[in-house]
């Protein structure tokens, strides 16, 4: 609840104005009748929410990890997979065997799912490359998906994955992503902000560090992976270095939690990625409210620990499994993941000026989109005015 207004800020009986794909207004439809519109579409009561923004994915990929998901299914755990060479080095191998034209048809099915279900914005991180022509042909397939359909695409580089095996140990591969992958990235201009996954059985805070003070001397803004499956307090880290968000933060302490709410810094829980794993340790998600640190929430698609493609499935879980409002998941999925992607003056909410992203839902009332399992009430999309 807004502290003066309707739950979900809502307008009961509204109206959204669009000029040159931009919000023009926003208010009463009452008040609406002076405008002169070109066109006039009457949503005949449905609801309206800003378009649903997916903050953090590993959409694009080749292969699949079905193998994986049987294994683990028969004891074996991710990090034990991961260390005998599986995981996401299995994942490395047949995105490096893809090209870009591959990469691009293989994601397309899984953007789709998105878009079906009112997406307009999506995150895709690199990651599966880990070798600088491989991280740019993966980066270069994500900006694509944004020219095959209407869809905004803020790209991530992540080739602080996994150490590839050409590497003998992680600070040397991190010595190699900071003097050439980096640069390389940010030469072409294809790295909106820069990612790490900080664990046990990926890369130290102290080389974390070492990235984001790269990172940051190019002026890109970062992101970290944190406190995933133990608490290494990396989200003290991307506190530090001001990030747009930590992600994951399933271990994340007080210290850490004060941390973010100083600097600003979003959490992004990814509830797919918990139920797969079946993790038992949810985030400190009370702490976040009393701290007033913004929940943003994603499907972290991903073939490995999150096959999940669907954010209203994803919205679901966030309330089931975090115990989050239904108006906290949908602020989850707008305002608060456009924040974690810095573009909140663009995009998130239904505001004069910001791009108008719509979607318009056959609903009575907003908490069905939490409510409900795999069911998808979406009417339409506009995206860009379109
Ligand atoms: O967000 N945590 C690290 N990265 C992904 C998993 C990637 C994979 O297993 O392929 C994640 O969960
Ligand atoms: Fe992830």
């Amino acid at each position: 609840m807004e502290p003066d207004g309707e739950p979900y800020s809502a307008i009961v009986t509204g109206a959204v104005g669009c000029r040159g794909g931009r919000i023009a207004f926003i208010g009463e439809s009452a008040e609406a009748t002076g405008h002169d519109a070109v066109e006039t579409i009457d949503c005949e009561g449905r609801w309206i929410t800003p378009g649903l923004i997916d903050c953090h994915t590993h959409l694009v990929y080749g292969g699949d990890r079905a193998a994986e998901f049987e294994l683990r299914l028969e004891g074996a755990s991710y990090e034990k997979i991961a260390r005998a060479g599986g995981g996401i080095l299995s994942t490395v191998t047949a995105t490096r065997n893809a090209d870009e034209e591959a990469l691009v048809r293989a994601s397309l099915p899984r953007l789709d799912a998105l878009l079906a279900e009112g997406v307009t914005t999506v995150e895709i991180k690199s990651g599966y490359g880990l070798e600088t022509s491989a991280e740019i042909r993966q980066l270069r397939a994500a900006r694509r998906l944004g020219y095959e359909r209407q869809v905004g695409i803020e790209t991530t580089f992540l080739g602080a994955h996994a150490k590839p095996p050409e590497f003998e140990d992680t600070g040397s591969y991190i010595d190699h992503v900071i003097g050439e992958m980096l640069p390389a990235v940010h030469a072409e201009g294809l790295a909106d902000a820069v990612d790490a996954f900080c664990e046990g059985i990926a890369f130290s805070p102290a080389e974390v560090e070492r990235l984001f003070e790269a990172a940051h001397s190019l002026g890109l803004p970062v992101k970290l992976h944190a406190e995933q499956l133990s608490g290494l307090h990396g989200a003290t880290l991307a506190a530090k270095f001001g990030a747009l968000s930590a992600d994951h933060v399933e271990y994340a302490d007080a210290s850490d939690v004060a941390a973010m709410a100083k600097s600003g810094t979003v959490a992004t829980l990814l509830p797919g990625a918990f139920y797969t794993l079946r993790e038992t340790k949810a985030p400190p998600v009370d702490l976040f409210r009393k701290a007033g640190v913004p929940m943003a929430i994603a499907t972290d698609a991903n073939p490995g620990t999150s096959p999940l493609t669907s954010i209203l499935l994803t919205i679901n879980m966030a309330c089931t499994l975090f115990r989050l409002t239904p108006e906290e998941a949908l602020a989850g999925v707008t305002r608060n993941a456009a924040r974690a992607l810095g573009r909140d003056s663009d995009i998130g909410t239904i505001e004069l000026g910001k791009w108008c992203d719509l979607a318009v839902w056959d609903i009575e009332r907003p908490a069905e989109l939490a409510y409900r399992i795999g069911f998808n009430p979406l009417h339409s999309r506009v995206w860009r005015g379109q």
